[in-house]
């Protein structure tokens, strides 16, 4: 017989019905993701021993930080070439948009020809943050020529605070401009897609803790891969000594502006830009978005072994069972685009949802970390301490472009929150499972990953080693 609401006991689930809970974002209801604010005792104390405590021992390198920003002031100078790559094959890829929308169109018209393709990278989120004196930002545009199947040139930049265009043949100011557009996709990355890898998935972390019994197996499935998240979050977005907070004093708060204008970031992320193709509102995706580029391929490698795990496990759910209705619309309640109980056996709605909530938070979450942590601090700066470009400036000196606690502000961020950390690794999951045919499929689950893992090796492709992602979101 099936279980419903009357053949469980308290006892069957996690917190006896009384777990953790989605609701809207306490600092903004309307702009923010729902937020899980009240978190199991249990799950706190989880999170200081293992995440919180490393923080607090991290900040004893804060001397060795400001040492090092000494030592190398400023910022390295960033190659034409250099620039490309960091666009083209790093998680900045995730910017380039094969879709300009008008205003595109309209900026870069005389650089557009009919006989070629363009994308475009735009970091216009970057206008809504309000600078400290003496430091600089932009909203940035950058034309992209496609030249081959993931491969581009660049044509320009536009810079939204001048209204300026710059070509190759500009100087200093085209020198000047590439730093501001590396400001914003460092921003952007970090402020606006990234947060949306986070923060839309606290609801199903606790909604499955909270309303699905221990031995259903969509429990199982999803609790392996929610460990340490939901206090994680609740730091970053409510902790007094957040970087998000953005005080003056805070040796590990890299960011080049006041907390409204951050957070702001992260609500044009979540609600999109108008007439914008590159940010659109967020809706729950049935797949990994496309990236165009071998980070994106990377990406989809992944995912299809995720897929494929989850269709051989959820095959042994029933097609109308109560749980997942239940589950399904309590978390369509707070995740716009994810499907409700009346949809989610419909096509592979389920298995889409399930294998998405999976491969983000461990692959898709982790890679980035790990990319954009080990990025050079003095070639992706956070801060810029020389007004935006017009034609014909002269760039200063770039050991000034940034001060030696900027610097070491931002070496200390890499270290604590940007870089990724990996408690506990996906490869040594386990889902807890009885029978004999998902045990199996939890086997060959990780004998997949491991070819994968080879096969992004030996292409050049590894964005990180297996061992190194995390089966949740713990960075
Ligand atoms: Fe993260």
């Amino acid at each position: 017989m099936q279980k419903n609401y009357q053949t469980t006991k308290p006892s069957d689930f996690l917190y006896e019905r009384m777990g953790p809970w989605p609701q809207p974002s306490p600092a903004h209801p309307i702009g923010e993701s729902a937020a899980v604010v009240h978190l199991p005792l249990k799950e706190r104390i989880d999170w200081w021993i293992f995440i919180g405590s490393r923080y607090m021992l991290t900040l004893f390198y804060a001397p060795v930080a400001y040492l090092r920003g000494i030592i190398h002031p400023g910022l390295k100078e960033v190659s034409d070439s250099d620039f490309l790559d960091m666009i083209e094959n790093s998680m900045l890829s995730k910017f380039i948009c094969d879709r300009l929308d008008e205003t595109d169109k309209k900026i870069f018209a005389k650089f557009i020809s009919e006989n070629s393709q363009y994308a475009v990278v735009d970091l216009e989120p970057v206008k809504v943050v309000k600078t400290f004196e003496g430091i600089y930002a932009s909203g940035t545009k950058t034309l992209l020529k496609k030249d081959a199947f993931n491969k581009y040139s660049v044509v320009a930049i536009w810079v939204e605070k001048t209204n300026s265009l710059f070509v190759q043949s500009d100087g200093d100011a085209w020198e000047l401009a590439k730093y501001f557009v590396l400001q914003g996709g460092a921003l952007c990355a970090t402020l606006v897609i990234h947060p949306l890898l986070h923060f839309p998935f606290d609801a199903i972390n606790a909604i499955t803790k909270t309303c699905l019994p221990k031995d259903h197996l969509l429990f199982k499935l999803i609790y392996a891969h929610t460990r340490f998240t939901l206090p994680l979050e609740n730091a970053v977005l409510t902790f007094k000594t957040s970087l998000l907070q953005a005080k003056w004093w805070m040796c590990y708060a890299p960011y080049p502006g006041e907390k409204e204008g951050l957070r702001e970031l992260l609500v044009e992320g979540y609600m999109g830009i108008n007439n914008n193709t590159s940010y659109p509102k967020f809706s729950y995706p049935k797949r990994p978005i496309t990236v165009h580029s071998k980070y994106g391929e990377f990406q989809d490698a992944y995912y299809e072994v995720f897929r494929k795990f989850v269709a051989s496990v959820i095959s042994d759910i029933a097609p109308d069972d109560y749980f997942v209705k239940c589950w399904a619309n309590w978390i369509s309640q707070f995740v716009p685009g994810f499907p409700n109980g009346d949809e989610v056996f419909k096509d592979d709605n389920l298995l889409n949802a399930v294998s998405y909530y999976m491969w983000n938070v461990s692959v898709g979450h982790t890679v980035d970390h790990y990319n954009y942590g080990r990025m050079d601090h003095r070639k992706i700066p956070l801060r810029l301490r020389q007004a935006p470009p017009v034609k014909g400036v002269k760039m200063i000196d770039r050991s000034k472009l940034t001060t030696f606690f900027d610097n070491a502000k931002y070496i200390m961020a890499q270290i604590l929150f940007f870089d990724s950390t990996t408690v506990t690794s996906i490869i040594d999951i386990e889902y807890n499972f009885e029978k004999a045919n998902h045990l199996q499929a939890e086997r060959t689950f990780k004998d997949e990953l491991k070819v994968v893992d080879q096969k992004m090796k030996a292409q050049n492709m590894q964005y990180i080693p297996l061992e190194k992602i995390a089966r949740s979101i713990q960075s």
